[in-house]
């Protein structure tokens, strides 16, 4: 194996985001974008001669080749062990697993989320430390500021290797580790949840569902859990192959994304539970005959039901939300008094928290949900979750929503979306809501009274460290709040997100639909910040 060290120029573009570096195929296909990008992770990390590194993607379009890349590179920096996904897949949830089961030194997970796949589209990048999550922005600064006096790279002249065939082979100094992508994982899912229970109610015929893979990661793993484990009907998992294009969809699980899904679970036919998965897995989407649970709905129904799970029982240690996710689940932590913290939005903020002990369970209104068992979010392992719910309390998904509104109150959620809005802006959006934000408290628009309007800046608890403009939010005296914030994923201008939240503790008004429950607020929202003024839309493109 002999060491090539090759010279490259800086990319001055190559600043991860909220999950990674995200960026179209053809930047990443540029020469030496995706070397000098792993270099300067590889780089920015404390001695990594002889230590073990996963890697794995969720298979889309340019996997393949960026993992013969990354071999070739972690073999010349010095690596010990690669772990790899058979094929080069590994879902994010599995890639956290593996990390920790393996005690490795972290991983490499190639995927843009929920972004399309394909020539055309989207590829991204992101680095777990070894507790199996995001590396912080300590360490993505880090990776960053590298990449911008980068000079060279490491690799070597080895042959491709063979992704698809499980075992080992040593080659040079490092070790090539192939692995099944979905034992271990369904391993750990055994361990959290009543599978006995889970097999019997759905061979009774009491459980009924339909899973969504959407042409992306989870297919493999929805197929040996659900149905070779858990004995569901083969055609229960539908679009399990994953395609590098994904079939030319979104692999975005929500209603307007995961239509195939939602025609089903909204018909006289629905089954008694419904979920989809989004491009890596970590995300969920939870429906049931007939109905939606929003994610921020579905935290606080998991978190207020935890102990009927099995890895559960003993109760949570505290909860944790994203900031724009809706405070249902502050109501279930301050009923039965567990600590409760407020994140920025991205996964890489509960890591401390988990780690600690401080939280056992956390999610974000963007369909992700997750617990200590990963330091990822996890999609099936919110199904899951959902079916031993289902299985336990021997309730439709509608009874068991509707019986946690009536005990906690409801938090009317919605959030719009407006995408690919020209930078400037959006970025004048941003800028003179920040100007208004001194002024607001006290004013008054309809029933509502501005309590409080800031920008929202966190100190994680653990490390002290600070993250500052991680959003805007406009608390009203009702509990009510609107949240502005820039996405951190996209790779096509700006997307501007806007959340909106209304507390109803009257049970005769829970069932209302959002939009219209949320009206004035959704008009207020507008009035400061313009947005549809400004560029000429009349809707936002996504609601969820
Ligand atoms: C979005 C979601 C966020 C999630 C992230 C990665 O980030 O809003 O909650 O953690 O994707 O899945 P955003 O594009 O808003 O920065
Ligand atoms: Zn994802």
């Amino acid at each position: 194996m002999q060491i090539e060290t090759i010279t490259t120029t800086p990319y001055n573009d190559q600043n991860p985001g909220t999950s990674g570096l995200r960026k179209k195929v053809k930047v990443f296909q540029q020469p030496g974008y995706l070397e000098n990008f792993v270099q300067s992770i590889f780089d920015s990390l404390e001695d990594i001669t002889h230590k073990t590194l996963v890697l794995g993607g969720d298979g889309r379009y340019f996997n393949r080749v960026a993992i013969q890349i990354i071999i070739k590179m972690a073999a010349a920096n010095g690596f010990g062990e690669l772990i790899i996904g058979q094929g080069g897949l590994l879902s994010t949830p599995a890639a956290s697993n593996i990390i920790r089961k393996y005690q490795a030194y972290g991983g490499l997970i190639l995927s843009a989320s929920h972004n399309p796949g394909g020539p055309d589209e989207d590829f991204g990048i992101k680095y777990n430390v070894s507790n199996g999550g995001p590396a912080s922005e300590t360490y993505t600064d880090a990776f960053y500021k590298r990449s911008l006096s980068i000079t060279e790279y490491k690799t070597t002249n080895i042959q491709d290797i063979d992704l698809d065939s499980v075992g080992s082979q040593q080659i040079g100094n490092i070790k090539i580790t192939i692995i099944d992508p979905v034992s271990d994982y369904a391993e750990l899912m055994q361990k959290i949840f009543d599978f006995k229970l889970l097999k019997q109610s759905i061979s009774s015929g009491y459980i009924t569902l339909l899973f969504d893979a959407m042409s992306a990661i989870t297919g493999p793993y929805a197929k040996r859990i659900l149905v070779d484990i858990l004995g569901a009907p083969p055609e229960s998992v539908i679009n399990a192959e994953p395609l590098e294009d994904f079939g030319g969809h979104h692999p975005d699980p929500n209603l307007a994304h995961a239509h195939e899904l939602a025609e089903v679970m909204f018909s006289e036919n629905a089954p008694v539970f419904g979920a989809a998965s989004d491009g890596d897995g970590d995300r969920n989407m939870i429906t049931g005959n007939n109905i939606f649970v929003t994610p921020s709905d579905s935290l606080a129904i998991l978190a207020a039901n935890a102990q009927l799970i099995p890895a559960y029982s003993k109760g949570l240690s505290g909860v944790a939300r994203s900031m724009p996710t809706s405070q249902a689940v502050d109501r279930v932590a301050a009923k039965y008094k567990l600590p409760c913290y407020e994140t920025p939005t991205g996964w890489k903020f509960f890591g401390n928290l988990l780690d600690a002990g401080k939280i056992t369970l956390c999610g974000e209104e963007s369909f992700g949900t997750g617990s200590d068992h990963v330091r990822e979010k996890d999609g099936l392992w919110a199904v899951l979750f959902w079916l031993n719910l289902i299985a336990v309390k021997r309730q439709p998904v509608a009874d068991i929503v509707h019986d946690h509104w009536q005990k906690f109150g409801r938090d009317i959620y919605c959030r719009h979306d407006y995408e690919a809005v020209e930078s400037p802006i959006a970025n004048s959006i941003v800028e003179d809501l920040r100007n208004q934000l001194p002024t607001l408290p006290g004013q008054t628009f309809g029933e509502y009274t501005v309590k409080f309007a800031d920008e929202f800046c966190y100190e994680d608890p653990i490390d002290g460290s600070i993250s500052k403009n991680q959003g805007i939010r406009i608390g009203f005296e009702n509990g009510s709040r609107i949240v502005f914030r820039l996405s951190g994923t996209g790779t096509v201008g700006a997307t501007l997100r806007i959340y909106i939240e209304r507390f109803e503790p009257d049970a005769d008004k829970h069932n209302q639909d959002a939009q219209v429950a949320l009206a004035f607020l959704i008009d207020l929202a507008e009035q400061l910040c313009e947005v549809k003024k400004r560029t000429g839309r009349t809707e936002p493109d996504v609601i969820t």
